[in-house]
């Protein structure tokens, strides 16, 4: 008996290491939440439509807390109905990313607020008159006084929302519950993950947001630009060279997370792909240069599928 005891224990132990040495890991579990009204003011500012310079837009019209982070749209609406020139990334997960942003122009989510606060077609306001119409709302001078010693300022409000945003993580994925050892693929799953790993995708897509660590190239292996119909280049699509003006960096984007992938099209930051099939398909193509059998696009989509995780417990918290 003790024998098999032994044999259980190594069994399950090296089962485990193996996990361990994927190179995806899973979403932390328990975020430690030790100030609920600091929780509850930035989950506040960020639907507070009074922080866009006529009181339309706040910014979960573009990101959808109940939507996975997003608006659904290939580019989205600001203020006036003006259209922007980029697709809108989720916001849940987004403290893993090691930069903000498509072309990764801001380094932290607090320094990310600045662009569409400012930008003409988003929120089109300005610091000044954000704070001061805050400062007539006595709901914010209390809750910011209770948090902040010096009350409500710019660097006050940031800070309420980044800390916000830093909480919405979605835990407890089928795949992440797999990595764990809790839960088994199916056939088809599992094999799509085997393809992601052996065609290549992880090289790109990998680590705790699978994707969201690095910098690469869209159309490595071939002119996606050129070829994508219906949509001439844009300035957007220079990418990191709007950033560092070096000619390498030209159509170089931050590798996005596919975390909750599943939920959040239009895919890519042209908004190009409508389904994940065909964003499977063009990845295959212009980033690994092959034509991927439809087979594998299905495996791969619903390994895929496996990555929606649950809704982020910050927002079961926090007072609608
Ligand atoms: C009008 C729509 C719109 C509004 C309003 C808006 N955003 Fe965004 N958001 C976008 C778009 C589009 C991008 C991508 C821009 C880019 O990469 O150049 C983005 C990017 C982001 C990112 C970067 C995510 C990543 O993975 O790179 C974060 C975080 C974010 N927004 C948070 C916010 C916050 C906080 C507010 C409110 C202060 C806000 N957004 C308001 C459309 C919007
Ligand atoms: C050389 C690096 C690289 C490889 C390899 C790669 N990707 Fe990507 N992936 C990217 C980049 C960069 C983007 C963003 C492109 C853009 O927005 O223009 C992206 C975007 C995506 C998106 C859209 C995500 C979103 O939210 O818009 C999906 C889905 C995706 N990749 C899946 C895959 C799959 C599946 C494979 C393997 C068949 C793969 N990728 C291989 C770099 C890569």
């Amino acid at each position: 008996m003790k024998k098999i005891v032994i044999l259980f224990f190594i069994a399950v132990t090296t089962h485990a290491i193996e996990k361990n040495s994927e190179p995806i890991r899973p979403l932390p579990l328990n975020l430690k939440d030790n100030n609920p009204e600091k929780m509850q003011l930035g989950f506040l500012l960020f639907n507070e439509k009074k922080l866009s310079a006529n009181n339309t837009i706040s910014c979960a019209s573009c990101h959808a807390l109940n939507a996975f982070g997003v608006d659904g749209l290939a580019k989205s609406v600001g203020i006036h109905g003006g259209i922007g020139s980029i697709n809108a990334p989720t916001v849940f997960n987004s403290g893993l990313n090691f930069v903000q942003f498509w072309n990764g122009r801001a380094k932290t989510l607090e320094e990310q607020i600045d662009g569409p606060l400012l930008h003409p077609k988003e929120m089109g306001n300005s610091w000044a008159q954000a704070v001061a119409k805050l400062n007539q709302d006595k709901k914010y001078r209390e809750a910011f006084s209770a948090i902040y010693r010096d009350g409500i300022t710019v660097a006050n409000v940031k800070n309420a929302i980044a800390d916000f945003e830093r909480k919405l993580t979605t835990p407890n994925s089928k795949f992440d519950r797999y990595l764990r050892g809790e839960k088994t693929l199916s056939e088809l799953e599992e094999n799509g993950y085997k393809r992601f790993k052996s065609l290549g995708c992880i090289s790109c897509h990998q680590g705790q947001n699978i994707g969201g660590n690095m910098f690469q190239t869209m159309g490595v292996m071939g002119n996606y630009f050129k070829d994508r119909k219906d949509m001439p280049q844009t300035e957007d699509d220079l990418g990191r060279y709007l950033v560092t003006k070096r000619d390498r960096d030209k159509f170089v984007f931050r590798v996005p997370s596919l975390r909750n992938v599943e939920m959040t099209a239009p895919y890519f930051h042209d908004g190009y792909a409508k389904t994940l099939d065909q964003a499977v398909d063009i990845m295959g193509r212009y980033q690994l240069g092959q034509k991927l059998s439809q087979r594998d696009i299905t495996s791969i989509v619903v390994f895929l599928k496996t990555l929606t995780g649950e809704t982020p417990s910050v927002l079961k918290k926090v007072e609608k």
